[in-house]
């Protein structure tokens, strides 16, 4: 199996989405001169190209881009080539208007946008195949090809008439018969029981909450058909070129693709990350990401997207600042990434990114940006030899899985305010603050390589996750659990008693009386901090070890905090400063400790292979006490005992 080291060859691949169909072509040349310049050695071409490669069915226009690949191969750059299939050209719609998507309201989704495909139509992957066999027949041979990068941010939904013929077909191999499937989504509930397959829909518009199970599933399955459209495009191009990795850009942390899932199928991991430069937890934002890629990837990763400057997709939309745009993107290279990549190259003039940056942008060559990236350029390649292929390694791993996620936002839950990703930041920022490095693993995944594992909260867990859970806590893991976990099977049925037996005989529970969801900004006192967004109403076991009571209001005395033996339950959100020191306290008892003790706040650390990455979030310098004496690679200077860095400034730093 191809791996992302054959594109990378001992460097760190640097450069970004290439779109020279939207200029012309003594721009081109331009662009290649810049790009050396800047040290830039990958780009990605073609992800929006459809309408010019097939300007009309089945005709072919390949000129244009063998001139490019030429042209970059002739300059030393290599190309990830995109399948075009994100966004259909508009003949596609007009002659085939079941191409188009439609939302749960029954709305079509019109060309003059992108990615207005619908996952489930013959026609689209008739078409999308048939683009993706002659591109990859035309580039096999060439010497400029370094990967495959197919369609782009894989994220459609389709409820529309062939969605829905295809959501049957997949439950009547999912379930067999229907008296299983009307089992498994509780239809005795509302009189929903179904005498027929052809009645099932998509959990289209309703007067009222829907089936859970049905949204359940059906974002399941639109999960699996989008990756059946991947995996189509992906076996016509791994059958061309064998040797040449394949990937798929991840959004970060989307709810719509089982991302574990996904990553399997790809030689190479990749995903885009764009953090709000303004946003105080933007840096954590990024690790977030970047931990849960390089877990997924099992390894190096690719950076497929970022912005230079400003994206132009939030209310208002901030540029980097000095020297941030570098800090982040080391920040990936320190976390595992052996890309650091950008959309878009040169910043659009036209269409609706014209003011998302790029990393030439309007103000050309003389401006800041671009002059930031030609810096970044050079010093990756100072660095890359002694980075990539490296791995990271971590004691603690936070566990997360999309179908937790997808059963607990359904209508009809206690608490609307419990927010998944954002309880899921919560545990990975006090994790990220103490400096703990931190994996991300599957629930299913073996876990006894970790010291410490935690859950900030899977609201649905299979039997086999709770065994896996009781293993590794028998087998001398720690484990620390947030709220709402355990509370559903994989049909999203309640277990008895609100929590899985197990697991409340595993954290002793003897009782869970009820849920005390608690209202935007309230707090619950807890002895020693204080709690926010849940609370519960437990008995404790007599087998309990040890408890932090609430303190005063309906739960006083009761256990916020329990622990039997290695295994913690949280039952609600303590502040961020609390769940700091909670679970750096347990990490340092599991024996995961930080990279570095005693750092300034506001400064990261993170270990790559033997390389100490240190990286300076804030904007005053700050001094900090290495151990032992290094070489900084991006200086070539010599380090002993302390460091100063600038504001965002940043080391990398060699034994
Ligand atoms: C990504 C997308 C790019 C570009 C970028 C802007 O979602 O893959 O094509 O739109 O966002 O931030």
């Amino acid at each position: 199996m191809p791996r992302l080291s054959d594109a990378t060859r001992g460097r760190v691949l640097f450069g970004g989405d290439y779109n020279p169909e939207q200029w012309p072509e003594k721009t081109w040349h331009e662009d290649v001169r810049l790009m050396k310049d800047a040290g830039v050695n990958s780009v990605t071409l073609g992800v929006f190209s459809w309408a010019k490669l097939e300007p009309e069915p089945g005709a072919r226009e390949f000129g244009w881009l063998d001139r490019l690949m030429d042209l970059m191969h002739e300059n030393g750059i290599g190309v990830v080539l995109a399948t075009p299939t994100s966004s259909p050209p508009p003949w596609m719609g007009r002659l085939h208007p079941e191409t188009l998507p439609r939302d749960a309201e029954g709305r079509v989704e019109w060309w003059g946008g992108r990615q207005h495909f619908s996952h489930s139509s013959a026609t689209y992957r008739h078409y999308a195949a048939a683009i993706t066999e002659a591109l990859a027949a035309r580039y096999a041979g060439h010497p400029a090809l370094t990967m495959w990068h197919i369609n782009n941010e894989y994220c459609t939904f389709d409820y529309g008439d062939e969605a829905a013929a295809a959501f049957r077909r997949w439950l009547r191999e999912k379930y067999g018969t229907l008296d299983a499937l009307n089992t498994a989504w509780g239809t005795a509930f509302w009189s929903q029981g179904y005498d027929s397959w052809d009645g099932i829909l998509p959990p289209r518009h309703a007067h009222y909450m829907k089936n859970p199970t049905q949204v359940l599933d059906f974002r399941r399955f639109t999960s699996d058909m989008l990756l059946e459209c991947y995996t189509a495009e992906r076996d016509i191009v791994a059958r061309h070129t064998p040797h040449i990795p394949v990937t798929t850009n991840f959004m970060p942390l989307w709810i719509g693709q089982d991302a574990w899932r996904w990553a399997e199928e790809e030689d190479v991991v990749s995903v885009d990350i764009y953090p709000d430069p303004r946003a105080p937890l933007g840096a954590q934002n990024g690790a977030l990401v970047q931990d849960m890629t390089r877990s997924q990837a099992r390894g190096p990763w690719m950076l497929m997207e970022q912005a230079a400057g400003p994206v132009n997709w939030r209310g208002v939309n901030h540029p980097k600042p000095r020297g941030l745009n570098r800090l982040w993107s080391l920040q990936a290279v320190a976390r595992g990434a052996d890309a650091v990549c950008y959309f878009q190259w040169r910043q659009s003039r036209q269409g609706a990114e014209k003011f998302h940056s790029g990393m030439v942008s309007h103000a050309g060559e003389q401006g800041r940006t671009y002059q930031e990236i030609k810096q970044l350029g050079t010093e990756l390649a100072r660095i890359g030899g002694e980075v990539s292929d490296r791995h990271s390694v971590s004691d603690v791993a936070i566990l997360h899985d999309w179908n937790a996620w997808w059963a607990g936002v359904q209508e009809g839950r206690l608490s609307t305010q419990v927010d998944h990703p954002a309880v899921l930041g919560a545990w990975h920022r006090a994790l990220w603050e103490a400096n703990v490095t931190t994996d991300f693993a599957h629930p299913e995944h073996a876990l006894s390589g970790y010291k410490m594992v935690v859950v900030p909260q899977l609201y649905l867990l299979t039997d086999a996750v709770i065994e896996n859970l009781l293993a590794y806590v028998r087998g001398g893991g720690t484990l620390v659990s947030g709220f709402l976990t355990g509370v559903a099977d994989e049909d999203d049925r309640v277990r008895p008693g609100g929590m899985d037996a197990r697991l409340r005989e595993l954290f002793g529970i003897r009782t869970l009386h009820e849920w005390w969801p608690l209202d935007a900004g309230e707090t619950v006192e807890c002895d020693g901090f204080r709690g926010t967004l849940w609370s519960e109403e437990i008995e404790a076991a007599d087998e309990v070890t040890e408890t932090v009571p609430y303190k005063g209001g309906e739960l006083d005395g009761l256990p916020a905090v329990l622990r039997r033996g290695r295994a913690w339950y949280v039952s609600t959100l303590p502040e961020p400063e609390a769940l700091r020191a909670l679970l750096s306290g347990i990490a340092a008892d599991a024996g995961a400790r930080p990279v570095l003790a005693g750092l300034p706040a506001g400064v990261e650390a993170v270990r790559r292979g033997e390389l100490l990455f240190l990286l300076n979030h804030g904007r005053e310098p700050v001094t900090v006490a290495v151990p032992d004496t290094h070489e900084d690679l991006l200086t070539g200077e010599t380090v002993t005992d302390r460091i100063t860095l600038g504001r965002y400034g940043a080391a990398v730093l060699k034994p």
